[in-house]
């Protein structure tokens, strides 16, 4: 497990940039992202997404699902509007998982089942005073 302190978007968008490189070997990936509301998850996907060269990353918030074509494809989703898995079903979630490329998940927490094992799971929390965030990444199959 990696623990980062940041208090700037740019300092969190840089750890998920990080993130995305060190994956960038990989054909596949599951990110699930956990925490409150406004506390910088996007920002993270942002930075991730930057990595594969691209940009103007937007919430998913309503349309659940987005999907960016860079060097890889990154599908960007927030389950904060769904219910259970039957909303998950009707979003195509089983397609998406199918899929090779990323998966970056926000509000992982409102869906539990629907997180694979061996996803990697990055918390964000607050810290000090209204920048400063604690993000911990949590690679189990690397670090059993
Ligand atoms: N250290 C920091 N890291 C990330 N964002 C920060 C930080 N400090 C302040 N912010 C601000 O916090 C907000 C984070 O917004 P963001 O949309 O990334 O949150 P979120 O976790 O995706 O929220 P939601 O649950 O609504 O999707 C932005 O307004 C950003 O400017
Ligand atoms: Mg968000």
């Amino acid at each position: 497990m990696n623990e980062y302190l940041t208090f700037s978007p740019e300092q969190t968008e840089a750890i998920g940039e990080k993130l995305a490189a060190a994956l960038s070997d990989r054909p596949s990936a599951f990110v699930a992202l956990y925490g409150e509301m406004g506390v910088g998850k996007t920002a993270f996907v942002r930075g991730f997404c930057r990595f594969f060269g691209v940009d103007r990353v937007k919430s998913p918030t309503y349309t659940v699902v987005n999907e960016y074509s860079g060097s890889k494809t990154v599908i960007h989703m927030d389950l904060y509007r769904l219910r259970d898995e039957d909303d998950l079903i009707s979003v195509g979630y089983d397609d998406y998982l199918a899929r090779k490329g990323y998966l970056l998940c926000e509000w992982s927490e409102k869906i539990p089942g629907a997180i694979p094992d061996d996803a990697i799971r990055v918390r964000i929390e607050r810290t000090d005073g209204e920048t400063g965030r604690r993000i911990t990444v949590e690679n189990r199959p690397e670090n059993p």
